[in-house]
C-alpha cells in the first residue's frame, strides 16, 4: 500500500511592509529604488490533508471552510490536460499549474491529495490559493521524496499559480515556511527569506472589515509612481514603501526577536500612519479606508491593543492588532463583533518551546569494551577533567548538559541498573572513606548529590538500538523538545557557550525545527556512521538544512548522494551524538518500533531523524568545540589525555570563528 504523509499548511499575514514586494520588482529597471522588504507570519488557520502517490492521476478531494466538499478532480497527469485546466481558472486550476510544473522538472508520477479540513478563510488577503500551491508542490516532494527545501516548493507554487488566471505576487508563497514569521527580501528577480525568532509570545487579532476594496486599482495606481518618480505624489510612495520601509521593518523584526510585544504594536501604528500620509494620496478611492480607520481609532479599541493597521492591498479589507493579552484578545473580538458585527480570527507568534530536558542513553552493552564494560559499566569510565578531578563519564556528560541550562536530565538504563545510578549519586561515600577526602573532593561531592534531584531514570526493557532507547523516553520527554547526548561521548567547547548550548540556541531561534551536532568525516570511512547531506540554508551563518540522512552508507552512495557544498573534496558531514529534538520524533520512532526494525533489528535514531526531515525539516550544525569518544579502547586512551588539558582559550570570539578547527573524529558505531 502507498505510504501517506499529514500535511498542514498555514496561510500567510503580511505583518509590515506590504506593497514594498513589487516595489523592489522595479529594481529591474531602477536600481535607486531600494529592495522591498516584508515580515509576514504563517496563519493558525491552514489546509489540512493526507497525501498519497497514485499510479497515474493528479485526484484531489477538497473541503471548503464551511465543511462542504465540491465533487473531486480526476486529471491524468498529461501536460496538456493539465495546462488546459489549469488556464480554465475553475476550482482545481492552482492543484493543476503546479502539477504541471512538478511534473516538468521532476521525475514524478501521479498524486492523491485528499484536503479533509480548511480553516482558513479565502479570499481575505491570506494567500489561500498560495497555500493550496504549496500544499500541492509539498505533496509530491514528500511522496516521491524530492527534497525540495522550503524555497524549491515556494517556487513550485508560484510557477504553478502564474498558470492559473490568477495574478499572485512573490510573496505570498511565505506560507510555506509554517506558523513562524519570515523577513522577506525582494531585490529585482532574486528573494531572500530569513526565519525570526520570537522573543515573546505576540496575540494578534485579525478582522474581516467586511468593506469593498479593490485591489486591481490599488496596485495599478500605486505602480503609477515605479519606476521613476516623476512628481511629489510618486516620490512620497517610493519613500514611504522605501528608506521607510526599510526602517521600520528593521525595528519591527528587532522587537519581534526581542519580544517587545508593544513595539511591535506600536510599529503597525506608526507604519499605517506613513501610509496614510505618503501612499493613501495616490488611490485615495480606494486608500481612504473609512471602516478601517474608524476601527483603528475606536478609543475602546485602542485600550486593548498596542496598535494596528491594515492587512495586504490596505484599504477595507481587513485589520490587524497586537493586543496587549490574551483577555484582552478575547474582549475585542467580542467588542468588534458587537459594536460593528465583524468577524475575526487569532494569529499568533510564538517563540520556539524552551529546550528544558536532557536524555543520555546509556542502556548499550558496550560490546567494544568488552571484557572492561562487563566489569564497570561504560557510563562509569573515569575520565580526568582539566582540574584534575577524576570522574565517571555520565557526570561530565551531565555537568556540560546543566552547564548548557538544562534543568532535568532523563537517563536511559538497563533493566536493574537505575539502582547502581542511584546509589553512585545518592549514596554518601564510605565514613572511613569520607575521612581521607580533600575539601575541594568533599565540596565536589556535595554538587554531585544536588545533581541527583535533577535525574530520572528510564528503563530500556531490551537493549534494540539507540532510537529504541530515545522511544523509551517519550513519556518522560511529553510535548517538548529534548538534548540528546550520547551517554560514552564527551564535548568541549571552543568558546565561551557550551556545545549543547550552541545547539539549543539555534533550535530555540529556528522555529522548532530539529536540529543535530555534526563534523567531518572523510569518504573512506562514511560507511560507520551516520551521514548527513546539508545545504547551507541561508537564514543564519553556520546553519545547514539537510538534505538527506543516511546510516552507514556505502562509499558510493554516499560519494553519489550526499556531497555537502563548502567542504574539501572527500569530505562529509557526520553525526557525532548530540541532537535537540523536536517531540515530533517519536512519532517517526513509533512508526520503526511498529513496523519492521532497521538493520540488524536495531531502531535506529538516523532513521527516524530522515523521516522527521521528510516531515518538518532539520537543521545541522558545526559545532564550535570537540566531541571525545569514550566507547572505543584507542578513541578512550586519546580521549583520557585530551580531555584532562585545559581548553586552549582563542585570543577573542572572532579568532575563534576565524581558526581553522580540525575535524574531531566522529562516532565510530558498532561494526557490524
Ligand atoms: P553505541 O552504538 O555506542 O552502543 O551506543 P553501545 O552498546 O554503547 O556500545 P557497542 O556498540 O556495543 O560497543 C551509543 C549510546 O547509546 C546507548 C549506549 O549506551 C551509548 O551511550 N544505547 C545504545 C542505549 O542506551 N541502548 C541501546 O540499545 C543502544
Amino acid at each position: 500500500m502507498a505510504r501517506s504523509y499529514d500535511l498542514f499548511v498555514p496561510g500567510r499575514v503580511c505583518l509590515f511592509g506590504e506593497h514594498s514586494d513589487w516595489a523592489g520588482g522595479h529594481r529591474r529597471v531602477n536600481s535607486a529604488i531600494l529592495p522591498g522588504q516584508v515580515i509576514i507570519a504563517g496563519t493558525n488557520q491552514g489546509a489540512y490533508a493526507r497525501v498519497k502517490a497514485h499510479p497515474d492521476s493528479l485526484v484531489v478531494h477538497s473541503t471548503l471552510p464551511d465543511g462542504t466538499r465540491p465533487p473531486p478532480c480526476v486529471l491524468p497527469m498529461q501536460p496538456e490536460i493539465l495546462r488546459r485546466e489549469a488556464g480554465t481558472g475553475g476550482f482545481y486550476s492552482y492543484a493543476a499549474g503546479v502539477a504541471l510544473f512538478i511534473r516538468e522538472h521532476y521525475p514524478v508520477g501521479g498524486l492523491e491529495i485528499d484536503n479533509y479540513r480548511t480553516t482558513l478563510p479565502v479570499r481575505k488577503g491570506l494567500s489561500s490559493s498560495a497555500c493550496f500551491c504549496v500544499l500541492v508542490a509539498r505533496a509530491f516532494s514528500k511522496v516521491y521524496d524530492l527534497k525540495m527545501p522550503v524555497q524549491a516548493e515556494m517556487e513550485a507554487a508560484y510557477q504553478g499559480e502564474i498558470l492559473t488566471p490568477s495574478r499572485c505576487g512573490r510573496m505570498d508563497q511565505g506560507c510555506a515556511f509554517g506558523q513562524v514569521p519570515v523577513l522577506m527580501t525582494f531585490d529585482a528577480d532574486s528573494i531572500r527569506t530569513r526565519q525570526l525568532s520570537v522573543g515573546r509570545h505576540v496575540p494578534l487579532l485579525i478582522a474581516d472589515l467586511k468593506g469593498q476594496k479593490n485591489t486591481v486599482r490599488i496596485l495599478g495606481e500605486l505602480n503609477r509612481a515605479y519606476p521613476f518618480a516623476e512628481s511629489a505624489l510618486a516620490q512620497g510612495v517610493q519613500r514611504c514603501l522605501g528608506e521607510f520601509n526599510t526602517a521600520i521593518v528593521e525595528r519591527a523584526r528587532r522587537a519581534v526577536e526581542e519580544g517587545d510585544v508593544a513595539a511591535v504594536g506600536r510599529l503597525m501604528t506608526e507604519a499605517q500612519a506613513a501610509f496614510d500620509a505618503h501612499v493613501m494620496p495616490a488611490c485615495p478611492s480606494e486608500l481612504t479606508a473609512p471602516k478601517l480607520h474608524q476601527v483603528l481609532a475606536d478609543p475602546k479599541v485602542r485600550q486593548l491593543v498596542y496598535g494596528g493597521k491594515g492587512v495586504g492591498s490596505q484599504g477595507d479589507g481587513c485589520v490587524q492588532f497586537v493586543t496587549r493579552g490574551e483577555a484582552e484578545r478575547r474582549r475585542l473580538r467580542a467588542y468588534l463583533a458587537r459594536r460593528y458585527g465583524l468577524d475575526s480570527f487569532d494569529l499568533d507568534l510564538r517563540p520556539a518551546p524552551l529546550v528544558r530536558k536532557a536524555l543520555i542513553p546509556v542502556a548499550g552493552f558496550g560490546t567494544r569494551m568488552f571484557p572492561a564494560s562487563k566489569a564497570v559499566r561504560k557510563a562509569f569510565f573515569p575520565v580526568v577533567t582539566p582540574d584534575g578531578m577524576a570522574k565517571p563519564v555520565i557526570l561530565a556528560v551531565i555537568e556540560e548538559a546543566v552547564a548548557a541550562g538544562i534543568q532535568e536530565v532523563g537517563i536511559v538504563v538497563r533493566p536493574g541498573d537505575e539502582r547502581v545510578f542511584d546509589d553512585f549519586f545518592t549514596q554518601p561515600p564510605l565514613q572511613e572513606h569520607d575521612g581521607r577526602l580533600s575539601d575541594a573532593h568533599r565540596r565536589y561531592w556535595h554538587e554531585v548529590q544536588r545533581l541527583a534531584e535533577r535525574i530520572t531514570y528510564i528503563v530500556q526493557e531490551e537493549q534494540a538500538g539507540l532510537g529504541h532507547a530515545v522511544f523509551c523516553a517519550r513519556e518522560w520527554v511529553g510535548n517538548e523538545p529534548v538534548l540528546v547526548m550520547l551517554g560514552d561521548h564527551l564535548y568541549r567547547s571552543d568558546t565561551d557557550v557550551p556545545c549543547a548550548r550552541q545547539l539549543m540556541d539555534i533550535y530555540e531561534s529556528g522555529g522548532g525545527r530539529s536540529v543535530v551536532g555534526v563534523c567531518e568525516a572523510d569518504l573512506a570511512d562514511v560507511s560507520s556512521y551516520g551521514i548527513v547531506a546539508g545545504r547551507r540554508s541561508g537564514e543564519r551563518p553556520g546553519w545547514i538544512d539537510v538534505r538527506e540522512f543516511a546510516e552507514k552508507p556505502s562509499r558510493e552512495y554516499a560519494a553519489a548522494n550526499l556531497a555537502t557544498p563548502g567542504l574539501g573534496e572527500g569530505r562529509f558531514l557526520c553525526v557525532y551524538g548530540q541532537y535537540v529534538l523536536a517531540p515530533a520524533v517519536f512519532a517517526h520512532l513509533a512508526r520503526q518500533v511498529e513496523g519492521d526494525a532497521g538493520e540488524a533489528g536495531e531502531i535506529q535514531l538516523t532513521t527516524a531523524l530522515e523521516s522527521l526531515r521528510q516531515a518538518e525539516g532539520v537543521l545541522a550544525y558545526r559545532v564550535a568545540g570537540r566531541h571525545y569518544d569514550t566507547g572505543l579502547p584507542l578513541p578512550y586512551v586519546r580521549t583520557l589525555q585530551a580531555f584532562s588539558r585545559p581548553r586552549r582559550r582563542p585570543p577573542s570570539a572572532h579568532a575563534a570563528k576565524a581558526r581553522p578547527r580540525r575535524a574531531a573524529r566522529p562516532r565510530q558505531d558498532r561494526p557490524r
